[in-house]
C-alpha cells in the first residue's frame, strides 16, 4: 500500500496581502485563534498576543490566508472574553494595544490578514455604562442602553417575561437599588455577567460604529460578529411559547433571534467597511433557522460571509452531505455571497471526536462529547477536512484541528470554566474540551504552550506529546502535513478557487464524487467498507493510505482523494 501523497509544499505562497486577486475573502482559508489557548509568552498559563505573534511564521507555513482572533479585550472573563468591559482596550492578561498593533503589522508582513471578534449583543456587567446604570439607580439615563424592566407579580418578584438564558436559568436577573431594596430586572440572553444592549437606543449604535472605526484604523481586515442574529428584540419583549425548546438555532421565529431589524445595523456597518481600502470584511455568527435566513445576512449591502452551522451540524452521510452542500451553494448563490464551510470552533465538540458520535440534529453547541476510538476519529476527520477544503467558497479552521486534536472528554468539573457548565449544574456547556491549550513541542506539559513546566489554564492530556507540532512537522502522513499539502494545493490549483462550480458525478452508494472545472475531482467514501472504482485520473492528495497502483482503486472507508482528471 502506498502512503499518502503528501507532497510537502515547495512553492512559495503568494504574499496574500500584496498579490492575491481581489476580493481575497471569497475563497480565503481563515484560521481561528482562541487566544487563551494558543501560545503563552509570560508563563501565567494563559495564552497572549505576544505568544500569537511569535507563532505567526507557523501559520504562514501552514498556508492560511487570515486569522480570526476570539476576544482579547478588557474583560472579567465570565465567558472567556465574550463579556467585554472595554472594547478599545486589550486585557492585561493578553497584552497591550501595542502588542495588538505589532501582531497586525507582523501578520500583514507575512501575508496574513487579521479578523477580530466584535461582541455587540451584550457587554460585561463591568462595562462602564452598566456599572454606572446600576450605581446610579432606577433614574439613570444609562439604563436605557440595556434592557431594564420592572418585574411581574405583586412586588416585582417575577421576571418580566419567560425568556431563558442560553446558558441555563432565566434570562433576567434582578438588581438591587442603591438603598438596598430589590429593584428592576435586566436581560441577559447568556450569563448574568453579560447584560444585553438595547439596540433601540441611538447611543448603542453610535458607540459600535466608533468601535468599528477604532479597530479598522488600527489596521484590522475584518470582524467576526458574535451573536449577529441577536441584537434586535421583538417590541414589548413578549413571552415565548413555553412548549417549544429554547435553542440557539431556533426552528421558528423567536422574539429575540433573527429579527428582521438586525439587517439595518449591518447595512450601516457595510458602509463603514467599504470606506476603508483593502476589502475589509465582516462574518456573521448567525444561528438562523434556515440557510435562506442565513443568506439574508450576506446580501450585497450587508456582511460578507456567514458561518454555515447547517454544514457543521450535518452527519457523516453521503446523502445528507450532498444535500447540505447543494443547499448552501444555492442559498448563497442567490445573494451573490461565497459559501463558507467549517467543521470546528471554540463552541462545539472537535470534529475529530464529533463526527463519530450519533448525530441528533442541528443543535451542536454544548453537546456532551463521548470518547471515541482516536484512530477512527482522525481518519474520518481528515476525510471530512479534505472534502471541506475542496468546496467552493471560504473555509474556517479552528486551532489544533490541523494537529488532529481530539476533544478532551474527561476534564474534571473543578477545572471546567464554561459558565454554561456551572449554570446548568454540569448538564450542559461542554465547551472546555475543545479549548485545551495546544501542544507545540516537548514530551511533557505544557508542550511548548508556555515555558517548560509552566502551567496551562486547562490540563492537557498525556497523549498530546505525539500530536504536537514538532512531532508532526515533516512527518509524511501526519495530519499537519496533510493540512499543509491541502492548503498549498488550494493556493496553486485554479480549479480550487472561489468559482462557484461544482458538478456531482455518478457514483456507487455512499461515495460522494464531484468535479470542479477544469480538471479537479474529489471522491469521498462515507461508508464503513472500501469502495472499488476505475482509477479516475492522477491522485493529488489522499486523506489516508491508498493503493494507487493498477487500473482500479479501492477507496478505503472514511477516505477522501483529490484527483486531477
Ligand atoms: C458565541 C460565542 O462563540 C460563544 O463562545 C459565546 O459564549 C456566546 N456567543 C456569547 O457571547
Amino acid at each position: 500500500m502506498t502512503d499518502q501523497l503528501f507532497a510537502l509544499p515547495t512553492a512559495e505562497r503568494d504574499d496574500a496581502a500584496a498579490a492575491a486577486p481581489s476580493p481575497w475573502w471569497r475563497d480565503a482559508v481563515i484560521y481561528q485563534i482562541y487566544p487563551r489557548s494558543f501560545a503563552d509568552s509570560d508563563g501565567d498559563g494563559i495564552g497572549d498576543l505576544p505568544g500569537i505573534r511569535s507563532r505567526l511564521p507557523y501559520l504562514r507555513e501552514l498556508g492560511v490566508d487570515a486569522v480570526w482572533l476570539s476576544p482579547f479585550y478588557a474583560s472579567p472573563q465570565a465567558d472567556a472574553g465574550y463579556d467585554v468591559a472595554d472594547y478599545r482596550m486589550v486585557d492585561p492578561m493578553f497584552g497591550t494595544i501595542a502588542d495588538a498593533q505589532g501582531l497586525i503589522a507582523d501578520a500583514h508582513g507575512l501575508g496574513i490578514r487579521v479578523i477580530v471578534d466584535l461582541v455587540p449583543n451584550h457587554s460585561s456587567d463591568q462595562h462602564e455604562w452598566f456599572r454606572r446604570a446600576i450605581a446610579e439607580g432606577p433614574g439613570s439615563p444609562l439604563r436605557g442602553r440595556y434592557h431594564f424592566q420592572p418585574g411581574q407579580g405583586e412586588n416585582g418578584e417575577l421576571p418580566p417575561n419567560n425568556w431563558k438564558s442560553i446558558f441555563g436559568g432565566p434570562a433576567w436577573t434582578r438588581t438591587t437599588d442603591p438603598d438596598g431594596t430589590p429593584g428592576d430586572w435586566y436581560l441577559h440572553l447568556f450569563a448574568p455577567e453579560q447584560p444585553d444592549f438595547n439596540w433601540e437606543h441611538p447611543a448603542v449604535a453610535d458607540e459600535f460604529r466608533t468601535i468599528l472605526r477604532f479597530w479598522l484604523d488600527l489596521g484590522v481586515d475584518g470582524f467576526r460578529i458574535d451573536v449577529a442574529h441577536g441584537m434586535v428584540k421583538a417590541e414589548g419583549l413578549p413571552d415565548i411559547d413555553e412548549s417549544r425548546e429554547w435553542h440557539l438555532l431556533d426552528a421558528g421565529i423567536s422574539p429575540c433571534f433573527d429579527r428582521d431589524g438586525v439587517h439595518e445595523i449591518y447595512r450601516s456597518w457595510r458602509r463603514i467597511l467599504d470606506e476603508y481600502p483593502g476589502e475589509r470584511i465582516a462574518v456573521a455568527e448567525a444561528w438562523a433557522p434556515t440557510l435562506e435566513r442565513v443568506a439574508n445576512y450576506v446580501r450585497p449591502d450587508e456582511l460578507h460571509q456567514a458561518f454555515n452551522f447547517s454544514y457543521l451540524g450535518t452527519a457523516w452521510d453521503a446523502a445528507d452531505q450532498r444535500k447540505v452542500i447543494d443547499d448552501s451553494l444555492e442559498a448563497m448563490r442567490k445573494v451573490g455571497a461565497p459559501a463558507t464551510w467549517t467543521l470546528s470552533n471554540h463552541d462545539v465538540v472537535r470534529h475529530t471526536t464529533r463526527m463519530l458520535q450519533p448525530n441528533d440534529g442541528d443543535e451542536v453547541a454544548g453537546r456532551k462529547p463521548i470518547d471515541v476510538d482516536p484512530a477512527a476519529g482522525q481518519r474520518r476527520a481528515r476525510a471530512a477536512t479534505l472534502l471541506m477544503l475542496a468546496l467552493p467558497g471560504s473555509a474556517y479552521l479552528y486551532q489544533g484541528e490541523e494537529l488532529g486534536l481530539p476533544e478532551v472528554v474527561d476534564l474534571p468539573p473543578e477545572v471546567r470554566q464554561d459558565p454554561a457548565f456551572h449554570r446548568a449544574n454540569g448538564q450542559d456547556g461542554y465547551r472546555d474540551g475543545c479549548r485545551v491549550p495546544i501542544p507545540w513541542d516537548g514530551d511533557r506539559t505544557p508542550y511548548g504552550f508556555g515555558p517548560p513546566d509552566g502551567p496551562s489554564w486547562l490540563p492537557q492530556p498525556e497523549s498530546w506529546a505525539q500530536l504536537s507540532v514538532a512531532a508532526q512537522q515533516g512527518r509524511p502522513g501526519s495530519t499537519l502535513e496533510l493540512y499543509r499539502a491541502a492548503l498549498a494545493l488550494r493556493h496553486s490549483d485554479p480549479a480550487l478557487g472561489a468559482a462557484d462550480n461544482l458538478t456531482w458525478c455518478e457514483a456507487p452508494e455512499g461515495l460522494l464524487v464531484f468535479e470542479r472545472a477544469p480538471h479537479f475531482r474529489c471522491t469521498v467514501n462515507m461508508t464503513a467498507a472500501p469502495i472499488r472504482i476505475p482509477m479516475p485520473g492522477r491522485a493529488l492528495l489522499t486523506s489516508g493510505p491508498v493503493d494507487l497502483d493498477g487500473a482500479e482503486v479501492e477507496i478505503p472507508a472514511d477516505t477522501t482523494i483529490w484527483w486531477s482528471v
